[in-house]
């Protein structure tokens, strides 16, 4: 198969961090199609030698699992050629239909890594330019949209041009392995299924923590996101509807995406009255992380001095369903938070009848990580097999633990490696359909509506905790704590 992979944006941040990287690897793991060219482009007036010598520079200011030879980036150079386009201008899209045209790749894949402020104009030049016919599968990167409406002006746009079977709309969170096992686990397994319902599982918590803060984005982050924009509305929530969405019939991308998007329509409306008691949001001070002093945020590069986005937010979601209902689950994440991790912790209910001198209301738990490494994690109780005779007849708990290094070697896949091989094959199912996105738009909209008008609500933290008190009163309320807390 003959295909083109090309880039917009190709010298942005995502292109060189991530994207590049994965088409990297996926080359040198021989996951590529044969016979493939790279194309990218931006405004950079480089040509093909200056941007394989700018991208050479990056990737060694990467740390790379395995290290790269110079034979090695010089057979992937041979794929890669740049030109410069402004793609916000209608004749770069000529441009960008003869240089494609240069060759008939049965496969054209267009990565949008510009803002999504570009996305209706370029989408529109595609159609107008013959680039939108089967061959061509266009890849949106997040965020599609700053609320609702944008949102589906975007998507209108798009869909005037692409049918749904060519719009790869990326979540990265779908591509990492852990939430691979997560459906491997529910749906490859018996195991879990009969217990995973509100019968044996007290509350959900999805936590995505990170110790950076909006790094070079300062500008960016503080007009146009926040962390619910950023990640709650996107990744946050697509890591719940793993967790609770029922099993589909196959792994078919629409009978996954049907599934979760029925999860979206049953979480518990908030009211706007509601969030101030449902939703925290926070901002960081300045602190200390990793022994190191780091500033707050107001006085990070490009954010306003008064500004009141929020690097925090921890939210209390129901799902009103059959096997839900009354299942708190509680979302969280943010920046400069004590320590970079991400995972789905699953609360079992605590036994009917404790007959163990045992530590009082234990409760058995999953759980899934996704960061600093994969792993699932169960915990148990066990007898202690201490001599002592205070210790004698207690139980203590232990964890059966599943490290996929360990079991898979460590060659673990990146998320976009993941998503840009199955963009090369023509599977949706790690994408989001627009359905998806509008019913995730819904969801958060009472709480920007809310946040907008109670500017009072957003409380602040030290770099290097985990965000406001008022995080952990959330939990309290219905008798939960997070993890680094029990
Ligand atoms: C991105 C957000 O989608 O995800 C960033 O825009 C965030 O703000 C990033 O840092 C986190 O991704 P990961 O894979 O490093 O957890």
């Amino acid at each position: 198969m003959a295909f083109d992979l090309v880039f917009l944006g190709g010298t942005g941040d995502l292109a060189w961090r991530k994207l590049m990287p994965a088409v990297f690897q996926a080359f040198r793991h021989g996951a590529l199609p044969p016979d493939g060219r790279v194309l990218a482009s931006s405004r950079e007036k480089l040509d093909r030698a200056g941007y394989c010598q700018w991208l050479r520079e990056r990737f060694d200011s990467l740390s790379w699992d395995e290290p790269f030879s110079d034979e090695e980036f010089a057979r992937f150079a041979e794929l890669l050629d740049f030109r410069p386009l402004d793609i916000s201008k209608p004749e770069a899209h000529a441009e960008l239909a003869a240089w494609v045209g240069e060759r008939n790749a049965d496969t054209v894949v267009i990565y949008l890594a510009v803002a999504p402020a570009l996305f209706s104009g370029i989408c529109t030049g595609l159609g107008r330019v013959g680039l939108n016919d089967k061959r061509v599968r266009v890849v949106l990167e997040k965020p599609l949209g700053y609320d609702l409406a944008s949102a589906t002006a975007i998507n209108e746009a798009v869909r005037a041009v692409l049918s749904e079977q060519q719009i790869f709309r990326i979540d990265h969170y779908l591509g990492k392995q852990s939430v691979q096992n997560l459906m491997a686990l529910r749906f490859g397994n018996t195991l879990f299924e009969p217990l995973w319902r509100r019968e044996w599982i007290q509350n959900v918590q999805i936590t995505i923590a990170e110790d950076l803060g909006v790094e070079q984005r300062g500008g960016y982050y503080d007009r146009n996101a926040g962390a619910l924009r950023d990640m709650v509305q996107n990744h946050m929530l697509q890591l719940l509807c793993m967790v609770a969405m029922e099993p589909p019939a196959s792994e078919d991308a629409d009978a996954v995406r049907d599934e979760k998007l029925k999860v979206l329509r049953s979480l518990k409306p908030l009211a706007v009255a509601d969030v101030p008691n449902q939703v925290i949001r926070g901002q960081y001070r300045a602190g200390r992380i990793a022994g190191a002093d780091v500033p707050g945020y107001r006085e990070e590069e490009g954010v306003a001095p008064g500004s009141a986005t929020e690097t925090f937010v921890a939210l209390r979601a129901e799902i009103e369903n059959w096997r839900w209902a009354g299942v708190p689950f509680f979302l969280r994440t943010g920046k400069r938070l004590a320590q970079r991790t991400a995972d789905i912790v699953v609360n079992f209910r605590a036994v009917p009848h404790p007959i163990f001198a045992s530590p009082s209301g234990y409760q058995n738990r999953l759980v899934i990580r996704l960061q600093p490494e994969d792993s699932i994690e169960l915990d148990l109780l066990a007898k202690t097999s201490n001599r002592s005779k205070s210790e004698q007849g207690r139980l203590s708990p232990v964890k059966l633990n599943l490290d996929f290094k360990e079991a898979f070697g460590s060659q673990t896949i990146e998320a976009y490696e993941r998503l840009l091989r199955k963009v090369l094959g023509g599977r949706l199912d790690l994408f989001v359909r627009f359905d998806e996105q509008q019913a995730a738009w819904r969801y958060v909209e009472p709480i920007l509506e809310s946040w907008a008008n109670d500017p009072d609500t957003l409380r602040t933290y030290n770099a290097g905790t985990w965000g406001p008190p008022a995080s952990s009163a959330l939990l309290a309320r219905d008798g939960a704590a997070w993890p680094e807390e029990r």
